[in-house]
């Protein structure tokens, strides 16, 4: 069961060539399990075809005001009331216009016009009617109506030009129709979080490093985002893409990982720091300027390796009573005891287990079974779940504590 399951979600398309795009969106929200019920302007409809919409949909096609689908039946009124979601991509200028000015002279903007639920608009459109000040003046309205907007982005438009006013993506209004559905239970927090691997170079074309893929912190980062907290992502080099509107700070090695969360945590006056990252315990001594030649006599060779400092451990002993620290134990074996260990030696508040030799959990997969303790001997164990719902817990958690120790 995914977050989409069961959630019928309104797709209004206005005239505009992104409305190309919608049907990307409508395709990925089925996939996850959703209900879609497509509802094209007619100006939408010369860009997308009803029965390219239907095919996609899985489903009837709502388009015209005065035909509903069943006799008798108020198509806008009930689909204004039934949806988890509205979501309104493109939403072109002339759109956005109608709306402002309350119109309903078509089923969308009549629909529009009776919601009263969450909707969100993603605008399209050439730069120069963006950036006029009757679009600007319409969004403004339409914001302060309670409209959530995301984007338009800056790059080459359709018709030639390059500027702003090109429809966010797909995967962008995906996650801003999420946000807008998740309950902002951190909003006014702000999380540090660590992610990924560090590389420690022994020359200009070697390193040390590790499997970490960085995902189990991205899935973390997206969960705290979507429930309104502010995020400063530390992380080192990894292949994800950045979860939209994260502070991100790219590091390399385990001392610039520890320079950037430390900034972080003190001067950024950070609520709590969640530490997923797998940092090297140790680096080469010496990083040699000059590529390390093979030496044909020698067999063997051997590093001298000098022990990273523990990000973990020190941002515990400057918490300040109100913030929490959680740390992560990726272990083999003895997992729980070890971890217990681990949580007092490293002074956290929380220390999130795993034993990364087991089915379906450790590096790269998508997948985790985690145990959550905390001190005196509080612990949670969770069976094994997606990455995304383990950081949905987690942030949950840390909220739960963070609620005892200083109500926003
Ligand atoms: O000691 P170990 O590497 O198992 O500890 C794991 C936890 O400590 C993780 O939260 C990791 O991000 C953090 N850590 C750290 N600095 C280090 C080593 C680990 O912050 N040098």
């Amino acid at each position: 069961m995914s977050f989409w399951t069961g959630k019928q979600i309104v797709i209004g398309i206005g005239g505009g060539i992104a409305a190309y795009k919608s049907l990307e969106i409508i395709r990925r929200l089925r996939e996850a399990g959703a209900l879609v019920v497509p509802v094209p302007t007619p100006a939408g409809l010369r860009f997308v075809t009803e029965l390219t919409l239907q095919s996609l949909a899985g489903g009837p096609v709502h388009g015209e005001l005065m035909q509903p689908r069943q006799p008798g039946e108020m198509d806008h009124i009930r689909l204004a009331r039934e949806a988890d979601l509205v979501i309104i991509a493109p939403a072109t200028a002339d759109l956005m216009a109608r709306m402002a000015s309350g119109q309903a002279d078509d089923l969308l903007t009549a629909l529009l016009l009776a919601r009263r639920g969450p909707t969100l608009a993603a605008p399209a459109m050439n730069p120069a009617m963006w950036s006029h000040p009757a679009t600007q003046r319409n969004v403004a309205r339409l914001r302060e109506d309670g409209l959530l907007v995301i984007g338009p982005e800056s790059g080459a438009m359709a018709c030639g030009e390059s500027g702003e006013g090109r429809m966010a993506e797909p995967a962008a209004i995906l996650e801003a129709a999420r946000r807008a559905l998740t309950p902002p239970i951190l909003a006014g927090r702000r999380f540090l979080i660590t992610a990924g691997p560090t590389r420690e170079e022994l020359d200009p074309v070697r390193f040390l490093t590790n499997h970490s893929s960085g995902k189990m912190g991205w899935e973390t980062a997206l969960a705290a985002l979507r429930a309104g907290a502010e995020v400063d992502l530390v992380h080192g080099p990894v292949a994800l893409p950045p979860p939209p509107g994260a502070r991100l700070l790219p590091v390399t090695t385990a001392e610039e990982m520890r320079a950037a969360a430390l900034e972080a945590w003190q001067q950024r006056e950070c609520d709590a720091a969640i530490l997923t990252a797998a940092v090297a315990d140790y680096r080469p001594a010496q990083r040699q300027p000059d590529k390390i030649k093979k030496e044909h006599e020698e067999p063997e060779m051997h590093l001298t390796l000098t022990q990273n400092p523990d990000i973990l451990a020190e941002l515990s002993a400057r918490a300040n009573g109100n913030q929490v620290v959680c740390g992560f134990a990726a272990e083999t074996g003895n997992a729980l005891e070890r971890g217990r260990e681990k949580l007092v030696r490293k002074g956290c508040d929380l220390l999130a287990i795993n034993d990364v030799t087991a089915p379906g959990c450790g590096f790269g997969s998508e997948t985790n079974i985690v145990t959550l303790i905390g001190r005196d001997g509080w612990e949670e164990s969770w069976p094994l779940l997606p990455k995304e719902a383990v950081a949905e817990r987690l942030i949950r958690a840390i909220h739960a504590l963070l609620g005892q120790r200083h109500p926003t």
